[in-house]
């Protein structure tokens, strides 16, 4: 069958003269960009792709369209790190010119096999705007970083039975000395799935089934992208991405949004048995988390810090989104809680800490933060209403409400002048058990805000696009409310 044409399928090689110079040149200049937040240079990014320690290093592959901001030709773009925090950009990993990946290389995941790392990926195929396709294929990075497309890809060709083509997003593991490839996947009814495929040597695949999820989706779930599976203190955990869920309480607020489930998982008889399942992040920005085990096999997750079909405020400056900062899963009491991952105390150049006491109302008091990592203790007995205003200027301020009476915090991000996403509400919000004392760490870099809420209970990713001198940090609250708070520097961790 013909394939679909359109400009924005394009490769970097055949990027016009001093095309893509002037993109980096523009977007340089951009008072938003990141600086310790894996982004790019120039252009949009999405998925974090690949990700591995792997021969003493740490890899983070992620999606890239070089041309602007906009979702075209996705190429997976490659940093690499020893220590979690100083990120060298390389070349992109893989650019998408083989027939078998003619609209672009899609997000994948890597396992090491024989001191190699497999990175799988998904090799997409449009026939027109509408009709698409998707074969399976590999790329093998050796010890020195050299990375090769496999000789005979695709590994799997075409879709199997059953589904449209709409399969993706493969993530390879090992289980029983058999490798299991586990994808994303939609129905012909339109409903979404998670397919299995497996292998005697990661290499040779056949299709296994359609996995028993054992979880009731409604039926507007038309898609599940980016599946992800490890095990954790003895459990099984999936994690994975749907499109098509609604809006329930604290909950499934975004465009697409992301859960987890804790349980297990027999592979074999392609079943998964939940125990627990629900929302992964409250934050506007978080989408198709990945995870790895780190250098003491610690589960750690990086994820797209963005939401598709929305228009973001950098668009105009020719480059989109981050990623996550990297951080650690914990199981507490059955459910998923994320932590920063340690290593980044290392970003911490100049910490200071002070304490301060209102009895009521609102008071600055910081100001000149942007490249920060803030952690607060409140302490407060009767306080209903209290929190934190980070950005803070007479105009602008991003909003984190405690709100002792209906046990809930939330989060609003209206009050900018380049406020966006509005058509998907502009607060998000999460139960939260109040006690005397609340405990928040927030990760800040320009134009991102982390928020841990005591040790990573409920987790808050917004990306925000304040105005010079919006910078400050306000306490709030109805009734006294007394605040412990350190600040700490960061360092500048990747080029911008
Ligand atoms: C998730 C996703 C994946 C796909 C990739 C394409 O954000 O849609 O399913 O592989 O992005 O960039």
């Amino acid at each position: 069958m013909e394939r679909y044409t359109e400009e924005k399928y394009r490769t970097l090689y055949d990027a016009k003269e001093n095309e893509l110079e002037r993109l980096r040149e523009k977007s340089a200049e951009s008072a938003w960009k990141p600086a310790y937040h894996i982004h790019p240079q120039y252009g949009l990014i999405n998925d974090p792709n690949g990700l591995a320690y792997f021969n003493g290093e740490f890899h983070v592959f992620y999606q890239w369209y070089p041309f602007g901001a906009m979702h075209g030709m996705k190429h997976w773009a490659h940093v690499k790190s020893a220590d979690l925090v100083n990120w060298d950009r390389l070349p992109a990993a893989l650019v998408p010119v083989e027939d078998y990946e003619s609209h672009g290389a899609y997000s994948g995941a890597s396992l090491e096999v024989d001191g190699m790392l497999y990175l799988y990926y998904t090799g997409n195929i449009k026939y027109s705007a509408e009709e698409r396709s998707a074969n399976q294929c590999l790329a093998i990075m050796d010890q020195e970083g050299k990375i090769q497309k496999y000789e005979n890809n695709p590994i799997i060709e075409g879709v199997p039975q059953g589904y449209t083509g709409h399969v993706r997003d493969p993530k390879v593991f090992e289980k029983n000395g058999r490798y299991y490839m586990l994808l994303g996947a939609q129905r012909e009814n339109l409903t979404g799935a998670i397919i299995v495929y497996e292998s005697g040597n990661a290499i040779d695949w056949s299709f296994k089934g359609e996995l028993n999820l054992q979880i009731d989706f409604p039926d507007s779930v038309y898609m599940l992208e980016c599946p992800d599976y490890f095990e954790l203190d003895g459990k099984d955990v999936l994690i994975f991405s749907p499109q098509g869920l609604k809006p329930e309480g604290h909950d499934y607020h975004n465009l697409y949004n992301v859960m987890y489930a804790v349980g297990h998982l027999d592979v074999e008889a392609l079943s998964f048995e939940p125990e627990n399942f629900q929302e992964l992040e409250k934050g506007f920005d978080f989408y198709a988390p990945q995870t790895f085990a780190g250098k003491h096999n610690e589960r750690l997750l990086f994820s797209w810090a963005g939401m598709g079909e929305i228009d973001y405020p950098s668009d105009k400056e020719d480059w989109a989104h981050c990623l996550s900062i990297p951080r650690e899963l914990c199981l507490v009491d059955g459910k998923l809680a994320q932590r920063p991952a340690d290593m980044l105390k290392q970003l911490r150049v100049k910490s200071e800490t002070s304490s301060v006491t209102i009895e009521s109302g609102s008071l600055m008091i910081d100001e000149g933060i942007g490249q920060h990592e803030l952690e607060f203790k409140l302490d407060t007995v009767d306080a209903d209403i209290f929190g934190i205003e980070l950005f803070a200027s007479e105009k602008e301020g991003l909003v984190l409400e405690f709100d002792r009476s209906s046990q809930a915090v939330s989060l609003n991000r209206e009050k900018f002048a380049s406020s966006f996403g509005g058509e998907y509400g502009f607060v998000r919000s999460s139960e939260l058990k109040i006690d005397s004392s609340v405990r928040v760490q927030v990760f800040i870099d320009h134009s991102i805000a982390e928020i841990f809420i005591n040790d990573g209970e409920a987790v808050f990713t917004a990306r925000v696009f304040p105005e010079k001198g919006s910078n400050g940090i306000r306490l709030f609250s109805d009734k006294k409310v007394s605040c412990t708070y350190t600040k700490h520097e960061l360092k500048q961790g990747i080029t911008r």
